[in-house]
């Protein structure tokens, strides 16, 4: 399976399915690493790992179509099986979403269908839940509202502030990214209306 995987900064997600990707031999290879950002960190952690690097600059686009167009050109130039965004601070148009239906992937930092959009922490800081965590989703045009492949959750402390619920957050995601990438290259993710049922042993 061909995977590319689309960062705008530092790329942890990223690096941490490339290092699983390699640590577990999975059939799959990360064909390319492209940002919108030509000083996205993890351009130089992929080049170091010999992966292709591209740049597509977003405000180099009159409308978000247009740049939207270029992107699926500079992606489909690697043929993915799966794209995956990770830490891809764009929002999509449905043209660019629907030629990837069901084979590319979201993590959003929180327990959808709670909390959409930005600033996820401070949104359940300030809704005081005790259980907050990370979606991994397919995208659709609706923003952060696509089928859950896989959650994690952590617990609220009260000693928690934004910063240190991030910090926790981003450990299980470079758990649950990479493992429902894995899943999807082994063939294991069927989606059903707005279900993804995973036929993996879970323990
Ligand atoms: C992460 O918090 C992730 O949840 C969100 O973007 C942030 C940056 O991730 N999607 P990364 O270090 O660039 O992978």
């Amino acid at each position: 399976k061909r995977i590319v995987i689309l960062i705008s900064g530092r790329g942890s997600n990223m690096q941490a399915i490339v290092q699983t990707a390699k640590k577990e031999h999975w059939s799959a290879e990360i064909v390319a690493v492209i940002s919108n950002r030509s000083d996205a960190a993890g351009l130089e952690y992929a080049a170091s790992m010999g992966i292709p690097t591209s740049v597509v600059i977003s405000k180099n686009f009159p409308t978000r179509e247009a740049f939207d167009a270029v992107l699926q050109t500079e992606i489909d130039r690697y043929s993915p099986d799966l794209v995956v965004l990770a830490g891809f601070m764009r929002i999509l148009s449905a043209g660019f979403v629907e030629h990837y239906t069901n084979r590319m992937m979201n993590i959003h930092p929180s327990l959808l269908p709670s909390f959409v959009g930005v600033k996820t922490h401070k949104q359940a800081l300030d809704a005081g839940v005790k259980v907050h965590g990370v979606t991994v989703h397919f995208v659709t045009p609706e923003l952060d509202h696509g089928p859950i492949i896989d959650q994690l959750a952590v617990r609220i402390l009260s000693t928690d502030d934004e910063e240190s619920l991030s910090q926790r957050l981003l450990i299980q995601e470079h758990i649950v990214y990479p493992r429902a990438v894995r899943w999807f290259v082994e063939g294991k993710l069927k989606v059903n209306g707005n279900r993804v049922d995973v036929d993996a042993d879970l323990t």
